[in-house]
């Protein structure tokens, strides 16, 4: 009988039966992060964080949007009544993977020092009830946001930061290790650092931009010896899983491809939010232009033999890829490493985070390949808000505009994977409106409808488009 059981299934296991079950299958999912949907600020011993404080000790929304919104309730989803009705609403999508990021405050309060356990077990039976889901989770561990007591300390402008980050590694990695298939270690550091913190100034600095800036190198650079030491920890714990790190990249286009100064600019931009990071991650190396023009504004930028050493020897396991839209870039001379590409949206119907390119998406894909070894890629955010869409008609939203945006990128990712990328994922953002940080609730980039009001959730086309794309993919 014993005999028989065996043979059975290695039948079963060779695919002559029914097909064996893919290990890691290529992951559909949605994407979300703590501070834009969680709420719950208070909750089970929650520390305050950097954009609880900025959100209602600054109010920092004020600026963009002429008045004071936080992420206090959000879109409620620490409350698990309501984030199971949205695990629901994932299956029914039918992915079978979420992005989601933890909330450094919430499992250390004060940043370094005692752990609380409430906020730990929140996290564990999120994981089991995704999992009990059959979605994947996919955990960021930090996503812009980090407790207010370390930002009194200096931040990431304190090299001390490596080694609380480092801390609060092993405290996830220790709880959450076994049971979790995909960690990213950080969001988007050009962001935080290169736009968030420098359009914010938080410290009220008055020096000027062009030091604020490069000074927002050399906290990237400190992200990324924190990523490759949470890295090294992680593949020493011998665990099963595979962590990387998420880059927003984007393709740098002159705005005026005719004007030499609008090209000289964009070749620049690529190595400043492009070839810094990825040369950084993958080679140990950072553009020497990048050097020298950080160092002319901020001398204290020394990047050290060890530290480069420390990124040529560690390697993600796969790249993160935030993609939007390429960077149209023009020449300014007034502007910090004299060019800007932020409001440079050429389309007609203006999208919110710039123009909608679906062929630069395969471009990216392609050159990583090509000028990296050709890592593993997964697309941890891709989506899109336009001006005028996201309109209630009951019982639909209408959102053509992002629907096409989607199924377009869709099919770009999945030409580069035919062409022999290395994809593994694919996560629009976002699964939910949200907060969206600086413009508060003003901005919509969700698959799903959110009232913030009432918290009722209404899928929207593009979650039909999705929901189809995914099915005919699977
Ligand atoms: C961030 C998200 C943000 C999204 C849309 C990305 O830069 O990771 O947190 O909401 O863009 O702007």
């Amino acid at each position: 009988m014993k005999k028989i059981i065996i043979n059975l299934s290695i039948i079963l296991l060779s695919g002559i039966g029914v097909k064996a079950q893919n290990k890691n299958p290529f992951l559909w999912g949605i994407a979300s992060a703590a501070y834009q949907v969680e709420g719950g600020y208070r909750a089970d011993g929650k520390g305050e964080s950097k954009w609880d404080f900025l959100t209602n000790k600054v109010g920092v929304t004020q600026f963009l949007i002429g008045q004071k919104q936080t992420g206090n309730v959000a879109i409620n989803m620490y409350d698990r009544t309501q984030y199971l009705k949205d695990i629901q609403l994932m299956k029914e999508l039918g992915v079978n993977s979420y992005r989601f990021s933890l909330d450094w405050s919430r499992i250390i309060p004060d940043g370094i020092g005692a752990v609380n356990e409430k906020g730990l077990a929140h996290y564990d039976l999120l994981i089991d009830d995704l999992k009990a889901a059959g979605i994947e989770p996919v955990v960021t561990l930090y996503h812009f946001d980090y407790p207010m007591a370390l930002v009194q300390k200096g931040g990431w402008g304190n090299p001390e930061m490596i080694n609380w980050y480092k801390n609060y590694a092993e405290v996830v990695l220790k709880r959450y290790g076994k049971k979790v298939k995909y960690f990213i270690t950080f969001n988007e550091p050009y962001i935080e650092f290169m736009v968030a913190e420098y359009l914010i100034n938080m410290e009220q600095s008055k020096e000027p931009n062009t030091v604020r800036f490069a000074k927002g190198i050399q906290k990237a650079h400190r992200q990324l010896l924190a990523n490759a030491a949470a890295i090294k920890m992680f593949h020493e714990m011998n665990l099963k899983g595979q962590i990387g790190m998420t880059l927003n990249l984007s393709p740098c286009l002159p705005l005026d491809s005719n004007n030499p100064k609008d090209i000289k600019a964009s070749e620049f931009e690529d190595k400043l939010l492009n070839k810094f990071f990825l040369d950084g991650l993958f080679k140990g190396t950072y553009p020497q232009q990048v050097v020298d023009s950080v160092q002319k504004y901020d001398p204290s930028f020394q990047p050290s033999g060890s530290e480069m050493k420390i990124l040529a020897e560690t390697k993600p396991d796969f790249l993160g890829i935030n993609y939007y839209a390429p960077a149209l870039v023009s020449y300014d001379e007034k502007a910090p490493f004299a060019s800007t590409w932020m409001d440079n949206n050429t389309d007609k119907v203006k999208s919110h985070n710039g123009p909608v390119r679906p062929d630069e998406l395969y471009h990216l894909l392609t050159r990583i390949k090509n000028d990296y070894g050709s890592p593993k890629m997964m697309i941890t955010e891709n989506g899109a808000g336009f001006e005028g869409e996201d309109i209630k008609v009951k019982p639909i939203v209408k959102d053509p505009l992002r629907a096409d945006f989607i199924q377009r990128h869709v099919v770009a990712a999945l030409k580069a994977k035919t062409d022999g990328v290395n994809l593994i994922g694919y996560f629009p953002w976002s699964g939910w409106d949200n907060f969206e940080w600086v413009f508060g609730y003003t901005k919509r980039f969700g698959l799903i409808y959110v009232d913030f009001e009432t918290q009722e959730r209404i899928p929207k086309q593009s979650y039909f488009e999705y929901q189809k794309i995914i099915k005919a993919n699977k």
